[in-house]
């Protein structure tokens, strides 16, 4: 899989090029300019819009330089030595520079310090923010990518220059990015007659992986009746149409919270790419 697989997300893509995959290619470009290797992009939005899975495409394009993990996974699976096991990972990834280290589901370690009661989780935070700094080791070629549904319950200082100071917005896919979705959730199914442009139309709003689902849905329904009546029958447009009205988008609840969010804590501005989608789509 590579960034070619991932529908729609011009601007996310652009700014990954600019600053990690564009100077990694270019070595001498990097030296005359004087950029470093290092860096942090947070990636934020609704669920099931494609961070986990914009991420994977970037392993694709970097071959084997790439750590994924789950910061829900980090706490669960080393209970008590978690800081030793972080700095482990960050150890492996400047080992493997040119490295991506994917942290997915960031929200879960980096709660706001004041909301944390467990001194444990504490230290797990603060060695994060050692390791983002790279007191002990040289983080050159470390290029951090991590993922939230919940940016407002991360602690700023994990957001400070230097450490996660990029922020890009993941939205629900516009109508050519839900068109090409739908075209990749597609390519392997036995299809006939799909106007991708009318479901695409008809799925405003709609998440990644809920076009995957609405996909899914369409081929059950054919699947449906080839087995019932024996005889293979593709994938209809009238499936998809079918499955478009079971599917729901299952982003309104997000919205709910990222409108109060954009309404009454984007005091420093850090929302206002949130807050111009909003009043895009007349949600405030
Ligand atoms: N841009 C896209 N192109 C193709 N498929 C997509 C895209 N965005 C989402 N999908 C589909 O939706 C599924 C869910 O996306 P993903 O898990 O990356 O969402 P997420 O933003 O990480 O959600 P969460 O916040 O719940 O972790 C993917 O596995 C993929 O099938
Ligand atoms: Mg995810």
């Amino acid at each position: 899989m590579t960034l070619a697989d991932v529908g729609g997300m011009d601007e996310v893509k652009k700014r990954l090029e600019i600053s990690f995959l564009g100077p990694l290619r270019n070595p001498q470009l990097r030296t005359l300019f004087g950029k470093s290797l290092r860096g942090g992009l947070l990636l934020y939005g609704p669920p099931g819009c494609g961070k986990t899975f914009l991420a994977r495409a970037v392993a694709g394009e970097m071959g084997a330089s790439f750590i994924s993990l789950s910061i829900t996974d980090v706490l669960n699976m080393w209970v008590g030595s978690s800081e030793r096991n972080l700095h482990d990972l960050f150890e492996s990834a400047r080992g493997h520079a040119p490295c991506v280290l994917f942290l997915d589901e960031i929200d879960a370690l980096g709660h706001k310090r004041s909301q944390l009661n467990s001194s444990s989780m504490r230290t797990v935070v603060n060695q994060l923010l050692t390791e983002l700094d790279g007191v002990d080791g040289n983080n050159d070629g470390v290029f951090v990518l991590a993922a939230t549904n919940a940016p407002w319950d991360i602690d700023a200082a994990l957001r400070r220059p230097g450490r996660l100071d990029r922020t890009v917005l993941v939205l629900p896919p516009d109508k050519p990015a839900r068109a090409a979705i739908l075209e990749y959730h597609l390519r392997d199914r036995p299809v006939a007659g799909i106007d991708l442009g009318k479901i695409a139309d008809a799925t405003d709003n709609y998440s990644g992986a809920d076009l995957a689902h609405v996909c899914e849905t369409a081929a059950e329904f054919a699947m449906r009746d080839s087995i019932a009546t024996g005889e293979v029958r593709m994938i209809s447009q009238q499936d998809m149409l079918s499955a478009v009205r079971d599917v729901r988008p299952s982003t309104d609840g997000w919205f709910a919270t990222a409108r109060n969010v954009a309404m009454f804590a984007n005091e420093s501005g850090e929302y206002d790419d949130l807050a111009a989608y909003l009043k895009k789509r007349k949600m405030r």
